[in-house]
C-alpha cells in the first residue's frame, strides 16, 4: 500500500517537489516546494523555453532536497518514501525532461516505484488534497469531489471541460479551439502593458476600479464598448439543452477585440490608468461569463451535482464568485470544489495527489517525457 509519495513537477517555468501522505483515506501535504522562474520570464513578457529549462536544471535538486527536509521535519523523523510521481507531459520538452530524467534516476537509485502523471489530470487532483480544509475528518464525503463530476480545467495552455465518471475514467466534453483562458489573460495583459503572468495582474487592476464591482452588470465597466463573450452570445443554447456551439471555447476573438479597443483608446488619447482598469474588469468578466455559463450548463445537461475547477485561472476569485452565484441563482444542489490558490497554479502536490489513484509505470527507465500528452 502506497502511503507516502514524492511528487515532481517541471512542465513549464515552475520547479516543484512535494511529499504527500495518505492517512485514513485523507491526502495531506507534508511539504510543497515551488521555485518559479516567472520573475525572470516577466522581464521578457513571457516564457522562453530554453531559459525555463535552464532554470529547471538549476532548481531541481535543491527543490527536491528542500521538500524531503521539510517533510521529515513535519513528520518528526526521516521520511520513508513509497513511490515517486512525476509529470510526464504536456508542457515544454526541455522543462519536462529535467523532471522525468531526475525521477527515473531517483526511482532506480532508491529502488522505488515510479508513477507517471498527466499534468492536466494532476491539476484536477489538487481537489483531493484535504489538509487545507477545516473539519475534513468529519465531512470527508462532502469536501472531496464525488463521482460523477464535471471538471473545468483553466490554465495557461488549456481550457477543457471534462465529465469524470471515476478515477481514470472520464469523457472529454470540449475545449478551446484557439487560445486558452490563461493565455487570453496573459496576452490581454501584455496589450495593456501589464506584467506576466497576466491573470493576477488583470485581476489586481480590475479590483482597483472604484465602482463597486458587485453592482456592475456584465459588460458595464464604464467602457463604451462591451467585449465579446466568444461562442456564447451569438447562439442561444439549443433545444436539446446543450449550447449551440457545443462545449468548445474560443478566446482569440476576445484578445483581438481588446487589441482594437486599446488601439482606439491610444489614438484618441484616452488610454489611461482608468481605462486599463475598466478593460481589465471587462476582460476578466468576459472570460468568467463564458466559463461559468458553459460549466454550469454542462452540469445541468448531464444532471451532475458536483463541479470541480482546476488550473491557474481557477485562482481567479471573480470566476469562483460568479460560479457560486450562478449555482445559487439557479437553485442547483451542485457542490463546487475549488483548490486554494497556491494549489491552482503549477505545483508538485497535485502530481503526487493524482499518483495515489494511478498504477505504477511498468518499466521506469523506458518512461519518456511527452510534450504533447493530452487528456
Ligand atoms: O496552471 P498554471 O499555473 O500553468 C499551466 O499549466 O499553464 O496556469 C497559469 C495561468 C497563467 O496564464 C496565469 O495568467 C493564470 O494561470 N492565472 C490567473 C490567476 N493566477 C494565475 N488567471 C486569472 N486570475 C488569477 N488570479
Ligand atoms: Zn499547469
Amino acid at each position: 500500500m502506497i502511503k507516502v509519495i514524492l511528487g515532481i513537477e517541471t512542465s513549464c517555468d515552475e520547479t516543484g517537489a512535494a511529499v504527500l501522505e495518505r492517512k485514513n483515506g485523507r491526502i495531506q501535504i507534508l511539504s510543497n516546494v515551488v521555485a518559479s522562474s516567472a520573475q525572470l520570464q516577466a522581464k521578457y513578457g513571457g516564457i522562453i523555453p530554453e531559459q525555463a529549462a535552464r532554470e529547471q536544471l538549476k532548481s531541481i535538486i535543491p527543490v527536491i532536497e528542500e521538500s524531503l527536509r521539510l517533510a521529515s521535519l513535519a513528520q518528526g523523523s526521516s521520511i520513508e518514501l513509497d513511490a515517486i510521481a512525476v509529470t510526464q507531459g504536456p508542457g515544454l520538452i526541455g522543462s519536462l525532461l529535467v523532471g522525468v530524467e531526475t525521477a527515473k534516476v531517483l526511482s532506480l537509485v532508491w529502488n522505488k516505484p515510479l508513477i507517471a502523471v498527466n499534468h492536466l489530470i494532476g491539476h484536477f487532483y489538487a481537489n483531493w488534497i484535504t489538509d487545507h480544509l477545516p473539519g475534513v475528518r468529519a465531512h470527508l464525503e462532502g469536501v472531496i469531489p464525488q463521482f460523477p463530476c464535471i471538471g473545468l480545467l483553466v490554465s495557461g495552455g488549456h481550457t477543457d471541460l471534462v465529465l469524470f465518471q471515476d478515477h481514470g475514467k472520464y469523457e472529454y466534453l470540449g475545449g478551446t479551439r484557439d487560445d486558452a483562458a490563461g493565455e487570453c489573460f496573459d496576452k490581454c495583459a501584455r496589450l495593456l502593458g501589464l506584467p506576466y503572468p497576466g491573470g493576477p495582474a488583470i485581476a489586481a487592476e480590475a479590483a482597483k476600479l472604484k465602482v463597486k464591482s458587485e453592482n456592475l452588470p456584465a459588460g458595464k465597466a464604464g467602457l463604451k464598448v462591451k467585449l465579446p463573450r466568444p461562442m456564447l452570445e451569438k447562439g442561444d443554447f439549443s433545444a436539446k439543452g446543450g449550447p449551440a456551439y457545443g462545449w468548445d471555447f474560443s478566446f482569440s476573438g476576445l484578445k483581438t477585440a481588446v487589441l482594437r479597443e486599446v488601439e482606439h483608446l491610444k489614438i484618441t488619447q484616452q488610454f489611461s490608468n482608468l481605462t486599463i482598469q475598466q478593460l481589465s474588469y471587462e476582460i476578466q468578466q468576459a472570460i468568467a461569463d463564458v466559463l461559468v455559463e458553459k460549466t454550469v450548463k454542462a452540469a445541468q445537461k448531464y444532471k451532475i451535482e458536483q463541479i470541480m475547477v482546476a488550473g491557474g485561472v481557477a485562482a481567479n476569485q471573480q470566476l469562483i464568485k460568479d460560479l457560486r452565484f450562478k449555482i445559487k441563482d439557479l437553485r442547483l444542489k451542485t457542490k463546487l470544489h475549488v483548490p486554494p490558490p497556491n494549489l491552482c497554479t503549477d505545483n508538485a502536490a497535485m502530481i503526487a495527489a493524482a499518483a495515489f489513484f494511478q498504477k505504477e509505470t511498468a518499466n521506469p527507465l523506458n518512461l519518456q517525457a511527452n510534450p504533447n500528452l493530452s487528456l
